[in-house]
């Protein structure tokens, strides 16, 4: 089988944390690298996150390093307490021995897009891949393919209009959706229907594995947030979703689109304008519409199951 080899652009963040987990085991992926960016919280937590989660997957040889600090153009926002003052929960953690590359983040993707065929997941803001654009504007021909999570069709959650990751630098996204690069995008439309819930949770603790119980006990105050700001404690793996699109592209449906970031509006600064009106087939966009979540929880559990 030829494994798809992949860097994970990230922000961990609980959900990203489980969506790395994912990748790293899963044989379809060959994940050379997680590079970080601020986003959920600060770019040291988020860089700090990304190494202790390639501890707790025991995966040295996967290549973390840290991207930017800030959104090109306007504030530089965090999510808040959604994922906890540290970016994962707030549990107690180990210093981890996983080193921080010592090339910057955008400088390291350069390198691995014209090393061979490479396919970038996206899961927070698009800040690194903006910054990218600007200094080598012709990468985006050698990219075989972006998975991004961000966007909203129809509602937004840090706004009424804007999802997160698209909101915490629009300009970042508009640069990523204009450039030449083929897109899946993975948006809040999409990404809430695919959630675990308490079962799941105890599923995990049930394994016996560190990684079973951390990431259940990461999961834990996630589950808090979702039933204070949705009524319920069932997590939405927004994140998750770009890394399964990835292992399984015929479990997601999809349509093609046209895309516009809002970068002004007093209101709707960060919306997502997907045309869905009809299915663009010619665009090189294209976005998820639905998707099954029995399968991906079983798939997700079989996976995360393979841990020791
Ligand atoms: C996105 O925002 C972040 O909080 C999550 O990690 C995800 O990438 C969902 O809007
Ligand atoms: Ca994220």
């Amino acid at each position: 089988m030829a494994r798809t080899r992949v860097v994970i652009d990230t922000d961990p963040g609980v959900d990203d944390a489980v969506a790395i987990l994912l990748a790293l085991a899963s044989p379809e992926l060959d994940v050379l690298a997680i590079t970080t960016v601020s986003g959920n919280v600060g770019l040291e937590k988020t860089t700090l996150n990304a190494r202790r989660i390639v501890q707790l997957a025991q995966r040295r040889d996967v290549i973390v390093a840290a991207g930017c600090a800030g959104a090109i153009a306007g504030p530089t926002h965090y999510s808040g307490d959604v994922h906890g003052a540290d970016g994962l929960g707030d549990l107690s953690w180990d210093e981890p021995d996983v080193p921080l590359h010592g090339e910057d983040a955008v400088e390291l993707l350069r390198e691995l897009v014209e090393a061979g065929p490479l396919t970038i997941v996206a899961i927070g803001p698009l800040t690194n891949l903006a910054t990218l654009l600007g200094r080598y504007p012709d990468v985006a021909r050698l990219v075989e393919r972006v998975v991004i999570m961000g966007g909203a069709s129809f509602e937004g959650n840090v706004t009424p209009a804007a999802e997160f990751n698209i909101w915490a630098d629009p300009e970042a996204a508009q640069r990523v959706f204009a450039a030449e690069w083929p897109i899946t995008a993975m948006p809040l439309d999409l990404t809430h229907q695919a959630t675990l819930n308490d079962d799941d949770l105890q599923f995990l603790r049930s394994l016996g594995t560190e990684v079973g119980r951390r990431t259940a006990d990461m999961l834990e105050p996630y589950a808090r947030f979702h039933d204070e700001w949705y009524g319920n404690r069932d997590v939405i793996m927004h994140d998750a979703m770009a890394v399964y699109e990835l292992i399984d592209p015929s479990a997601i449906s999809k349509q093609g689109v046209q895309v516009n970031v809002e970068t002004g509006g007093e209101y709707s600064r960060g919306a997502t304008w997907f045309d869905r009106r009809r299915d663009h087939a010619e665009s090189r966009i294209r976005v998820g519409l639905d998707v099954d979540n029995s399968k991906f929880v079983a798939l997700l559990r079989e996976r995360l199951a393979t841990f020791r």
